[in-house]
């Protein structure tokens, strides 16, 4: 297929749905003048590394584990909730490694999850019409004129908020808070506090301690093995607020050529990988016209409504080489919709002979309302959808890769069920936090990864 030139703003040539209208424009311009010249938060050799990990994923020698907030936002900026939620991420890493008999690669949904999609551009209440929120990065929660109004200068915030979080992450995962048998500790912890499902959780925590045990007694400790005291993390996030996106993303000099004066490939810089939501997805748009051109490892979401041809289409364009580790599909369908949407996609992408990372979200398919009114989900039709998920990939013999959940370390009430036995009448203000999508908890995110491994 002959595609037209890539360059860094190409993409405002396209038609862009889910982009802010910013009544700014000079302030616009100046705020992502300054943004260009930041340092980068990410460097292009960490994207590619990243990149030969997933190329793992695809062909089964590796499991990948995505998981974050829905949306970070400016108020719950704290030490702690970072902490947390990395841990409960290293937690299910160890306990799907174990399960999985693989390497699990780990990526947060951190560091620059702002920016997110509505279905509705306008928010009414009360027969007052206001722009809806999109996320800190854009705009405001408060329903008044001034929060919700589109400020460029929140791009700023943002960048200096995603940077000081993944100082932290860095530092986290190298400098001995990661460490294996740190980690095994916490999941014991858990399984001792949990009343469900206990024998199940007993036995392979008891089997991951023997495991450990073992390992310690022939030698292998965090003093001679670094892969016991330290964890490779990566970031992600939706790679929709094309301005922020375009000023970080940068030329990689040690990909440059003097000989034909090449400068070398471009890298959004702004996290390790970026993915396209399944709003944004058309073949035409500025969304999919921004990503086709940088280098990182993608990725793009899959719903109900993408058919096969289109599916091929835009593989065609965000991955021409079908270069492995470079498109990871994430299917999220909903548990009910899943066993007639999926499969007709992996057969077709098999047919065409085309190497992806297929991963599950078991989270935007099945978003409900509770009769009080809040957004939630249940854990039950979770564990379905990726059950099934996994399912299908057995029948078809190709690769169940991985898997991205919207979590958090905190004890939260979000979603519903679980061993905490959570129903609707316990959604209520105070314990439920989240100003997007509802999140697993903890106890619920462990919960779910035991499950899997089994
Ligand atoms: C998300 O991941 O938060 C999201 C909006 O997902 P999707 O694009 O799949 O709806
Ligand atoms: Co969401």
């Amino acid at each position: 297929m002959r595609q037209e030139m890539w360059s860094l703003d190409s993409w405002r040539g396209k038609p862009a749905s889910q982009l802010p209208n910013y009544p700014d424009k000079q302030k616009l311009a100046e705020v992502e003048a300054r943004l260009s010249t930041y340092p980068p938060l990410v460097f292009a050799g960490e994207a590619r590394k990243l990149k030969a990990r997933l190329a793992q994923v695809a062909e089964g020698k590796a499991f990948l584990l995505q998981g974050g907030d829905c949306a970070e936002n400016f108020n719950e900026f704290r030490a702690n909730t970072i902490r947390d939620t990395f841990r409960v991420m290293l937690q299910m890493a160890v306990i799907l490694t174990f399960g999985a008999k693989k390497p699990v690669v780990k990526i947060g949904r951190v560091a620059g999850q702002f920016a997110k999609p509505r279905s509705n551009d306008i928010e009414e209440r009360d027969g007052v019409q206001l722009p809806s929120y999109r996320g800190d990065i854009v705009n405001g929660f408060d329903f008044d004129p001034v929060a919700r109004t589109p400020d460029p200068a929140r791009m700023e915030r943002a960048y200096v908020q995603a940077s000081s979080t993944l100082n932290l992450l860095r530092a986290f995962s190298q400098g001995g808070y990661a460490d294996l048998r740190q980690v095994h500790a916490w999941n014991l912890d858990f399984v001792r506090r949990s009343s469900a499902q206990t024998d199940l959780y007993d036995q392979i925590a008891k089997r991951l301690d023997e495991t450990l045990a073992f390992m310690e007694a022939v030698g292998i400790s965090n003093e001679n093995t670094p892969q016991i005291h330290e964890v490779e993390f990566y970031t992600s996030h939706e790679a929709l607020l094309l301005h922020y996106e375009q000023a970080f993303t940068r030329r990689d000099s040690t990909s440059s050529r003097p000989i034909d004066g090449y400068e070398g490939d471009w890298y959004d810089c702004s996290a390790h990988m970026l993915w396209i939501g399944d709003r944004t997805r058309q073949p035409d748009g500025a969304h999919v016209e921004f990503l086709r051109g940088i280098k990182n490892p993608i990725a793009m979401k899959c719903g109900p409504s993408l058919r096969p041809d289109e599916l091929i289409q835009l593989i065609d364009i965000l991955n021409p080489d079908n270069q492995p580790g470079r498109l990871t599909l994430i299917s999220r369908m909903g548990h009910e919709k899943i066993e007639r949407h999926l499969p007709p996609l992996i057969q077709r992408v098999r047919a065409e002979g085309r190497t992806v990372v297929w991963s599950c979200d078991p989270m935007h398919g099945n978003t409900i309302t509770a009769k009080n009114g809040y957004k939630t989900r249940r854990f039950g039709n979770i564990l379905t959808e990726v059950q099934k998920f996994f399912e299908i990939h057995r029948v078809h013999g190709t690769v169940a890769g991985g898997v991205h959940f919207e979590l958090t370390g905190k004890d939260v009430v979000e979603c519903l069920g679980g061993d905490q036995a959570i129903s609707e009448e316990h959604l209520s203000e105070g314990l439920y936090e989240t100003l997007c999508d509802p999140r697993l908890n903890a106890s619920q995110a462990l919960e779910l990864a035991f499950q899997l491994c089994k």
